[in-house]
């Protein structure tokens, strides 16, 4: 760059085009305000931006005689200058131009871009910046070049460049009227930008809507169809034309419009559901399609409107029931199996339980037959055969009752049962066992006028003498056992005992049949694990409920809760007529 040249350009940059709003000459405002109106209705009428661009620089050389004019357009990702308008530039320099890269030393137009000023090359054939671009421009006439840079809202759009074939140095007059010219440039390039990006993103919606793979309406509030796509034409089967002459509702199932309707009243409340609203779409051909509606109000004020989006969930919804019936089935399928292997373990169990006691019959059976016992032996012989024929007359009473119990089939036979009677009844029969193994047994009750349930006397008692059993059996040697009875929602009977308590393995097995621990069964009184199960299958037949409440070490309770004589309940849905040939278990 010569030193001339940079003086020249240090006095030009002081002022830009844009930042001067002296007053024209009176004799340019006349035509400046002309061509002005020209430009700007060129853009009202929608012409194109190289049209409009090539009325602006056209209207500056009417005005600047001997003067060429050009526009480049910036790409500010790139950071290149593009061909925008110059009608009086050589094609072949526009060409050879098009596309440069802006910098400090790209000619006029490429520095004042890139430095957002302008530029003035009084000399091109001595200007420095020129050095690249100066073969190119000479040989076409281009002997000065000033370029300024248009601005917009966001910054640099492009620049405006005023060329002569000399050397040139623009004048106070052409510096106003370019500053002009260059708004004028900045408004066609920012409209451009604006409508090109309005046009581009209206295509961009008009794509998403009418591709779309959803079913997609616009409506008015009322949910009359405004637009359809393809994809919920196809989805009701109904031609996008005859869509268009209805609303929502009519291609809902009847039952479904009051949802519909009430959704839009939501949407125009302002109260937008945010759920969708699932609802049957009815076809042209008649078939039904589960939908999922989804809608919000797009504009604004007059101008608002609903768009919605509508999904198929038939094959969805298909699917969900499809899951939760094969669920149920897999579910169905486990209970069964749990069932039938409860039932055979139960069979294995039992046929064990059988076994010990029969053999016993059968071994002193033999013994009589075969030996002369003398008759102590004799005697004791059929002892044995007597106590172990009862046991498993006992353990079959059990297995029969809660057999008929699982079948809610146990004959009973409600009545009044007077609890303090019975409390007294029960301990006198067990008493003689009790002083056996030592065990002191009592309760507060009164002989008589205590609580009354209303339940099967007979049943009542069998509960009470398994629990007291259990109270006795698995308690220390010299240990006690407690009964009471009480009103206290319903009735209540408890047993209490101050022995070991129940082992925490066995606490929530507890109630289920042949529950007892490994090795249980070889206990003196020959327990085989049905007591509790039977407890409370003839407690809840009864209407009642039982609970055992351990702690290990410190006894268990057992507590027994029944309808009040007084406020007797139903009991009829499992009661069938007593049938006196059944065997009362241990009762
Ligand atoms: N009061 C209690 N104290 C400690 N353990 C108990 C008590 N009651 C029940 N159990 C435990 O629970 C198990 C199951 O009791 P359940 O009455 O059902 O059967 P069982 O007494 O063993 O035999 P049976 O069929 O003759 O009643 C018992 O084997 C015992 O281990
Ligand atoms: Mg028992």
């Amino acid at each position: 760059m010569t030193a001339g040249a940079r003086q020249g350009d240090a006095a030009q940059r002081s002022s830009t085009p844009q930042g001067e709003r002296a007053a024209l000459d009176p004799t340019d405002t006349a035509g400046l305000l002309d061509r002005q109106h020209r430009v700007l209705e060129l853009l009202a009428g929608g012409a194109d931006r190289s049209e409009v661009l090539g009325a602006v620089t056209l209207a500056l050389e009417e005005l600047i005689p001997g003067s060429r004019c050009s526009v480049l357009v910036l790409d500010p990702a790139r950071g290149t200058l593009h061909h925008g308008a110059a009608p009086s530039l050589p094609a072949a320099y526009s060409a050879a131009i098009d596309g440069l890269r802006i910098g400090d030393d790209a000619g006029s137009c490429g520095t004042a871009a890139y430095r957002d000023e302008a530029v003035v090359a009084e000399d091109i054939a001595h200007d420095a910046r020129w050095d690249r671009y100066r073969a190119v421009a000479l040989p076409h006439g281009l002997g000065s070049c000033w370029s300024s840079p248009i601005r917009g809202h966001d910054g640099v759009l492009g620049t405006f460049a005023v060329y002569h074939a000399r050397p040139h140095r623009p004048d106070e007059r052409e510096r106003r009227l370019v500053a002009r010219f260059t708004d004028l440039a900045a408004v066609a390039l920012e409209h451009d930008r604006l409508y090109g990006a309005l046009a581009e993103s209206e295509e961009r919606f008009r794509r998403a809507f009418e591709d779309n793979a959803v079913g997609m309406a616009l409506t008015d509030l009322g949910g009359r169809f405004l637009k359809v796509n393809d994809a919920l034409a196809a989805m009701v089967g109904h031609p996008a034309t005859e869509l268009l002459a209805g609303d929502l509702a009519a291609v809902l199932r009847p039952e479904d419009r009051a949802g519909a309707r009430l959704l839009l009243r939501g949407l125009a409340a302002g109260t937008a559901p945010s759920e969708p609203l699932e609802a049957c779409l009815v076809r042209g051909d008649g078939r039904t399609v589960q939908a999922a509606l989804t809608a919000s109000v797009v504009g604004a004020g007059s101008s608002r409107y609903v768009s919605l989006n509508v999904v198929d969930v038939t094959a969805r919804q298909a699917a969900q029931r499809d899951r939760a019936a094969r669920r149920e089935a897999e579910l169905a399928a486990r209970v069964a199996e749990d069932a039938s292997r409860a039932k055979s373990e139960m069979l294995s169990t039992l046929s064990h339980e059988l076994r010990t006691p029969l053999q016993a019959i059968i071994g002193f059976s033999e013994l009589l037959g075969t030996l002369d016992l003398p008759p102590t032996r004799r005697e004791a012989a059929l002892g044995h055969i007597d106590a172990a024929a009862r046991h498993v007359l006992d353990l079959v009473g059990d297995v029969l009752d809660l057999a008929r119990l699982e079948a809610r089939a146990l004959p009973l036979a409600p009545g009044t049962v007077d609890l303090a009677a019975l409390v007294h009844e029960v301990l006198e029969l067990l008493e003689p066992v009790a002083a056996r193994r030592g065990i002191r047994m009592g309760t507060d009750l009164p002989t008589a006028g205590g609580p009354t349930a209303c339940a099967d006397p007979r049943r009542v008692r069998q509960v009470l003498i398994n629990l007291v059993t259990n109270g006795m059996r698995h308690n220390h040697v010299d240990g006690w056992v407690r009964v009471e009875a009480r009103v206290a929602d319903g009735v209540v009977l408890a047993v209490s005992d101050g022995g070991p308590g129940i082992p925490p393995a066995l606490v929530h097995r507890l109630f289920e049949p042949f529950a007892q621990l490994d090795g249980a069964a070889a206990d003196d009184a020959g327990g085989t694990g049905l007591g509790l199960a039977l407890v409370r299958g003839l407690v809840e037949a009864m209407a009642g409920t039982v609970t055992v409440e351990s702690a290990p070490g410190e006894g268990t309770t057992a507590t027994v809760r029944l309808p009040r004589a007084a406020a007797r309940e139903d009991i009829a849905d499992v009661a069938v007529p007593a049938d006196p040939g059944v065997r009362s278990g241990r009762g």
